[in-house]
């Protein structure tokens, strides 16, 4: 992880080129960041527990015939990754209401879906992410139509077995976000990362509000324990023998 090596460096990713192209190192960081990086702070421990529970999450939907970047993990914080060009759309998936969708129609929290909620947004910082309508989304054209729709497919096959993952572990998946790339043949492949930063995970054996959340709604609401909250995580997932 040589500091000349360095490609890219995100709000809690830093990407390091390798001597082969087509493998990238992701080092997962501390650092946290909230509402488009206007509250930072560092977790400590963080990267290291979102990358291990990142990875064995990738090889989960790997044995589920899920294709991911991920090749293996190199070290507590340090992911192995297939280079991809990443389409610059956040795809959000939700179960239940929280987070912005209560923000934005008032439904109320913890209210389940009666469908699975597919969200696109644009991953663009300067812009604040925004939520596309399906017309914006083919006015931008980051992705074809008939990638959209891989998108979209994808993202319930990932919730749905992600849900289960996580009712074994007695955790409830609330919503996530989940980011895709294209691999020099044009295949679509998962990115970035599965962890409790990007996914809202509530504890089944408490019913608090407060002492349910296992993810960086910790951190967003200054609920405390944060550590603790992801090492639970981490545990619980890594128990799942896969
Ligand atoms: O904020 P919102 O309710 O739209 O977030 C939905 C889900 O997507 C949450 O699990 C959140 O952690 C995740 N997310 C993310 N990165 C973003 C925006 C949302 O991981 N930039």
């Amino acid at each position: 992880l040589a500091p000349d090596h360095k490609l890219y460096e995100g709000k809690a990713k830093i990407i390091y080129k390798t001597p082969d192209p087509q493998v990238l190192l992701a080092y997962f960081k501390d650092d946290a960041t909230a509402f488009n990086a206007q509250k930072k702070g560092a977790i400590v421990g963080k990267g290291a527990m979102n990358c291990q529970i990142s990875s064995h999450l990738f090889r989960y939907l790997a044995h589920q015939a899920i294709a991911s970047h991920f090749l293996a993990q190199v070290a507590a914080d340090v992911m192995q990754v297939q280079a991809v060009e990443i389409i610059p759309l956040e795809v959000v998936v939700r179960n239940r209401a929280a987070g912005s969708l209560c923000k934005q129609t008032g439904l109320e929290l913890g209210l389940v879906l009666p469908f699975p909620l597919v969200e696109f947004y644009l991953k663009d910082d300067a812009l604040g992410d925004p939520l596309l309508t399906p017309d914006r989304l083919t006015l931008l054209n980051v992705a074809s139509t008939a990638e959209i729709a891989q998108l979209r497919g994808l993202a319930l096959k990932i919730n749905s077995l992600l849900t289960h993952f996580f009712q074994d572990c007695g955790i409830t998946l609330v919503d996530f976000k989940l980011e895709f790339g294209r691999n020099p043949q044009g295949e679509i492949l998962l990115a970035d990362e599965i962890s409790p930063d990007t996914c809202r995970l509530w504890n089944q054996a408490e019913s608090d509000p407060h002492r349910r959340v296992m993810d960086k709604d910790r951190f967003r609401q200054d609920l405390g324990d944060i550590e603790a909250a992801y090492k639970s995580v981490m545990e619980r997932v890594l128990a799942q023998e896969l």
